[in-house]
Order: C-alpha cells, then sequence, then structure tokens
C-alpha cells in the first residue's frame, strides 16, 4: 500500500497537496487528513479478511468522529460502533443505517438507552448484571425491543499498554467469562430483550495475533457452553484493537530512521485464526476496528516557536499542545515526528514540547531529528486516531481546525474554535 503522506523531493505533501501551503492557508496547529489514505486502510481490511463470509467491520467512531470523517466510512460501507447518544446522533446523521450501529460502553446512562432504542439501533452491548436489567426496563417503557449482546471479558492480556488494555480480570470492562453463563441466561429470558450475542473487546493498538486468538479461544468455548444450555448465539463481535505502526511513518534520507521494535500485525494470519477458531459455529461476525482505518491518515502541523536549552537538554517549543494531541500525555504514546521541509544539515536530540502549563504536555522525549528552528514547521505523523477526539479547551486554548485532503482538493471539515467558543 502506497502512502499517501509521504515527502516528494524534500517537502511533505499530503495526497496531491503540499503540507506547507495547507499551514499557510489554514494555520497551525492543524488537523489534516488523507481521505484516499482512510479508504486505502478500510478496504486493505475489508480484503483481508475476505475470506470470513458476512464479516461486517463497525467503525468506532471514538477513534475520530468529525463528521465529514464518518460520511466518508459510511459510504464505504462500514457500520458504526459508538459509547454515547452522541455518537449514535452522529453516526445517524453521517449515513450510517440504524440496524448497523451498536452502542457499548460500560456506563450507559437513561438517556444513552433511550436513544439508542427510539433510534432502533443495531445493537446494545451490555457490560453487567445490573444493566441488563435496566435495558429490558428501558425497552419495556418505550414499547421496542432491546437486541443486546453481552460484553465478557476474557481474561487475556492484550500485550499493549496497561492504559488500553481491556479484556484482564481486573479491567472494568464486561462481565467476567466464569460468571457471564448465569448472565447469558438472564439476558436470555429479559421482557422485551432478544440476546443477540457475545462481545469482546480486548484492548487497543494490538500487534500480535496471539491476544486475539486467545480471546477467540475463549469465545467460541464459551459460546459451544451457551449452545448446551440451549442459548444461541447469532453474532460475535471481536472488538477492536488492532494496531497500525507509529515509527517510520515517513523516510528519507534527512530524516533518522527510527529504532524500529514494532512488529506490525499480520491480517491475514489474523483472519485465518479467527476463521478458524469460529468455523464450527453458525454466527455473523462483527469487529469494531477506529485506530486501524483513520490513525495513518492524520497529520498534525505545528509550527516551532521557540527553542532552548536547560540543563544541556534541548527543547524544541511548538504551537501543538497536550490539548490538541494528548496521547503522548495520557500513554507515552510514540509519534513519528518529523520537519514538512527538509534540508541537509546536523540531527540534535531534542525534547518536543507543547506550550500547555503541565509537564506532561510532551510530543517526544530525546528525540534526534534534524536541527529545526523558529517558524519552521513540524508534522506529528498518524494522529488520525485519537488526536482530535481527544482533544480539549485545556489551558482555554482554541482546538484546532480540521482539513480533508482528497487528491488536490482540500476543505476545511471543523473551523477552528474562536475566542466566542470559550465562553
Ligand atoms: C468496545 C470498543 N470497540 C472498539 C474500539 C476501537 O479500538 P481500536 O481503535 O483500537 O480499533 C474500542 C476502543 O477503545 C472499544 O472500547
Amino acid at each position: 500500500m502506497t502512502s499517501q503522506i509521504r515527502y516528494d523531493n524534500n517537502s511533505l505533501y499530503i495526497e496531491g497537496l503540499p503540507a506547507t501551503a495547507l499551514a499557510e492557508k489554514y494555520g497551525t496547529p492543524l488537523y489534516v487528513y488523507s481521505a484516499n489514505q482512510a479508504a486505502d486502510n478500510y478496504r486493505l481490511l475489508r480484503d483481508s479478511f475476505d475470506i470470513i463470509d458476512g464479516i461486517r467491520f463497525l467503525y468506532a467512531l471514538k477513534a475520530n468522529s468529525n463528521p465529514e470523517i464518518l460520511k466518508l466510512i459510511s459510504a464505504l460501507g462500514a457500520g458504526a460502533d459508538t459509547v454515547s447518544a452522541g455518537e449514535i446522533f452522529l453516526a445517524l446523521r453521517s449515513g450510517f443505517a440504524p440496524e448497523s450501529i451498536s452502542l457499548a460502553g460500560v456506563g450507559k446512562t437513561d438517556d444513552d438507552l433511550d436513544f439508542a432504542l427510539t433510534r432502533n439501533i443495531g445493537t446494545i452491548i451490555a457490560e453487567s448484571d445490573e444493566e441488563l436489567q435496566v435495558i429490558s426496563q428501558r425497552a419495556s417503557k418505550i414499547g421496542r425491543t432491546a437486541h443486546v449482546s453481552l460484553r465478557i471479558n476474557p481474561d487475556v492480556d492484550a500485550r499493549t499498554h496497561p492504559h488500553i488494555s481491556t479484556g484482564l480480570k481486573d479491567n472494568k470492562f464486561g462481565i467476567n467469562i466464569d460468571r457471564a453463563l448465569d448472565s447469558a441466561k438472564v439476558a436470555a429470558n429479559l421482557k422485551n430483550v432478544e440476546f443477540a450475542g457475545i462481545h469482546s473487546h480486548i484492548g487497543s493498538q494490538i500487534t500480535e495475533v496471539e491476544p486475539f486468538a486467545e480471546a477467540v479461544r475463549s469465545i467460541a468455548e464459551f459460546v459451544d457452553k451457551l449452545g448446551k444450555e440451549g442459548i444461541r448465539v447469532s453474532q460475535i463481535d471481536l472488538g477492536g484493537g488492532i494496531g497500525v505502526r507509529y515509527k517510520n511513518a515517513l523516510t528519507h534520507d534527512l530524516i533518522p530512521v527510527e529504532n524500529n521494535s514494532e512488529h506490525p500485525i499480520d491480517l491475514r494470519s489474523l483472519s485465518q485464526v479467527i476463521k478458524n477458531g469460529f468455523s464450527s459455529l453458525d454466527c455473523e461476525l462483527v469487529m469494531e476496528p477506529g485506530r486501524f482505518v483513520i490513525a495513518e491518515s492524520g497529520v498534525l502541523l505545528t509550527r516551532v516557536l521557540y527553542r532552548k536549552e536547560s540543563s544541556g537538554r534541548k527543547f524544541v517549543i511548538v504551537d501543538a499542545g497536550m490539548n490538541d494531541m494528548m496521547r503522548h500525555a495520557l500513554y507515552s504514546a510514540y509519534h513519528q515526528i518529523a520537519p514538512v521541509e527538509l534540508s541537509v544539515g546536523k540531527s540534535v536530540m531534542v525534547d518536543v514540547v507543547g506550550p500547555v502549563c503541565e509537564s506532561t504536555d510532551v510530543f517526544a522525549v530525546q528525540r534526534e531529528m534534524p536541527e529545526v528552528k523558529r517558524g519552521d514547521l513540524l508534522a506529528i505523523l498518524t494522529t488520525g486516531a485519537y488526536g482530535y477526539s481527544l482533544s480539549s479547551n485545556y489551558n482555554s486554548r482554541l482546538k484546532p481546525a480540521e482539513v480533508l485532503v482528497d487528491e488536490d482538493y482540500a476543505r476545511v471539515i471543523r473551523d477552528r474554535d474562536t475566542m466566542e467558543d470559550l465562553v
């Protein structure tokens, strides 16, 4: 797959447009997305899983819920994985069919549930016994039938960062697999509830097949157990979590090669493991990718404000902050950072930091980079997922604009905040 974000000679391009021109026209910090990169990634996923008949992909809105991005992804044929009434609203408004939408989340409010029920969304994923009862009560009150899947916690180590690991028994998510049979029996007999199936999401940014294989084995065993109890499972949802590469997104003779311990997940092996694991079950399969679809399509452009040195440590202070992109502040996530315009020069070891009044407002620590100066543009790569969607107005900073590029055409898909937005 060729990358839509790359250097052409010594200048960074997003599809057919130079990043420098985009930054000059729309200002910085600026999120820029490549429409074709998102489409390529979605198609790569779909094609890699084409050995599984009828598998459906529900795009996880939490990764990036810009309505124009959502329209693009719904047009590719995806369904939507949501976690709030707000996300259901956005999904419906962006062209996702109600029956293709699922609602997950460990703490859904009555309003979330009522919104989902009145919009006839496809599946509500219950995460506790108490929630099952509430879903039944709300559905009865409104006079609808809730199609409910049970999120089980298979106690699998996703071997990812602890903060994005969700499938261990001491995580807050889902119902422990050892107790889930009782919950399923309850779900199968609740008023105004149709038991749809089993859901599991073990974590995010998973780069090995084995954790998925373990989850598949646990779920298959569990579904078998349910069958023996006369409970039929029509759908298995394996959640999201397919990892992407964060290092060496850009390569060029004038930027350092990043020390690469990342092993990209082999999608073909993953699809084979899932197919084999569930081959004896007559169930529809669903996955909920977020990051894989949109991470690589996004780049955050930021301008160097200042450089300074303290106790021998060099800092590059940029105009983007943790309020714009908090993945590093939140879980030390790695993102490649590269100059938008390259020239021959020396490399230096720097910390790239933002202007926010927090010591965690950092994008890179002791990173070897080409030397930059005030006014230079930098690109923070692979920021399409969990970038803007995690942004805030902390320090009363204005949230950045978002621009979508499709070949030679760019358009603003979210305006930069104005001062009035702070009030
Ligand atoms: C239930 C559920 N599904 C899907 C996703 C999407 O995960 P990813 O973006 O890693 O594919 C998440 C992420 O937290 C999730 O919690």
